[in-house]
């Protein structure tokens, strides 16, 4: 089974924070993972996907599981679309480069999102006016205290914005072993109307752009504004965009006219946090190894050595400055362990 002991978490979490872990183990097959939940020897377990969306605050003194199950399978397929079930352990953005390569569309907007396909419902992914929902079909998860698989719907998953069913009255309960996507084999549905997109495809000379055209677009944009993990630790966006009724939306658009914002839904307004960040002074601040991103304010990075109370430090700093200046709650995305 190969328990190791003492290891450092600074390889598996995109902050790149030095975190030890008390012990570790690498999962690669389900009987695998049902054996090691069984292990009475390592009473706290800690579940480890890709680790794109945790900021490790201290060490882990429980035994680390890293989910590494793999593989890609198509189960059916007609002229126009197919399923495939791909395993929790697969990297996200090799997968969307997969399916390019298969002539699948559905993922193109979703291009180079850091993490591991296992984590995609946890949070609902999103980018460019795609979410993971979009294309999902189901995924399969192990009851922690059963190990038994259940079978979570569209319905059972609960998605919303960046959120979940497993973020909720699921947390903590089940491991996603496996997520059923459906993609398309023609008639690609695009979804260019984002407008960074829009301005991307034009700046490209694209006129009738394919699923490859579009992944292309997303990735220039994401590299042009989000840094990349492996050069710069990062969790991507670590809040998400605030959603505010009406009344408290009016009264902010108010004092900040010219401030950008979204309809999501009857009398709900959703304000980018990123600008709301950026109004308090903080974008490109550093603060030791702690900073925030100098083209993305609602990105969070280590410059090097910042530990994760140093980040959840700075976070709370900011979240301290957004409320004091326009009494509005920014909440975490990043799920902070504490
Ligand atoms: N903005 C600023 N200053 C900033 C950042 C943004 O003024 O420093 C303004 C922009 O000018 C724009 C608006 O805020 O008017 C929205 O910015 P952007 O299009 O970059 O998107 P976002 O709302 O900041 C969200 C997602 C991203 C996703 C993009 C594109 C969340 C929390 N984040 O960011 O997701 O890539 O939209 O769809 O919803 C992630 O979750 O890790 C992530 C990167």
């Amino acid at each position: 089974m190969n328990i190791k002991e003492n290891i450092s978490l600074k390889n598996y979490n995109t902050f790149g924070i030095d975190a030890m872990a008390r012990s570790f183990v690498e999962i690669n097959g389900l009987a695998q993972l049902q054996r090691v939940l069984e292990l009475k020897a390592y009473p706290h377990k800690f579940i480890l996907s890709g680790g794109s969306n945790i900021l490790l605050t201290q060490d882990v003194d429980a035994l680390v599981m890293h989910i590494n199950l793999k593989g890609i399978t198509v189960l059916e397929e007609n002229e126009n679309e197919v399923q495939v079930k791909v395993m929790a352990g697969e990297n996200w953005h090799q997968l969307v480069l997969w399916s390019l390569e298969q002539g699948y569309g559905g993922l193109e907007n979703l291009s180079l999102i850091p993490g591991n396909v296992g984590t995609a419902p946890m949070q609902n992914i999103g980018a460019y006016g795609v979410e993971l929902k979009d294309v999902f079909v189901n995924c399969t998860a192990m009851d922690i205290e059963s190990l038994e698989l259940e079978a979570f719907d569209l319905e059972r998953c609960a998605f919303g914005y960046r959120d979940s069913f497993f973020k909720n009255e699921g947390k903590g309960k089940y491991i996603i072993t496996s997520v059923v996507l459906k993609l398309t084999k023609k008639d690609h549905q695009l979804n260019t109307g984002y407008g960074a997109i829009e301005d991307e495809l034009q700046a490209q000379g694209v006129v009738y752009p394919t699923i490859h055209d579009v992944s292309k677009a997303v990735i220039a944009i994401r590299r042009r504004k989000l840094p990349d993990p492996t050069e710069i630790g990062n969790s991507g966006s670590f809040f998400k965009n605030p959603v505010v009724s009406k009344k408290t939306f009016e009264k902010f658009r108010k004092n900040h006219p010219e401030a950008p914002f979204y309809e999501v839904g009857e009398n709900l307004y959703k304000i980018p946090a990123g600008w709301l960040i950026e109004q308090c002074g903080f974008k490109g601040k550093r603060f030791g190894d702690a900073g925030v991103h100098e083209n993305q304010a609602l990105v969070l990075v280590n410059h090097g050595n910042a530990t994760g109370k140093e980040i959840m430090e700075l976070a709370e700093k900011i979240q301290s400055e957004v409320s004091k200046r326009f009494k509005i709650t920014i909440s975490p995305e990043v799920n902070i362990i504490k």
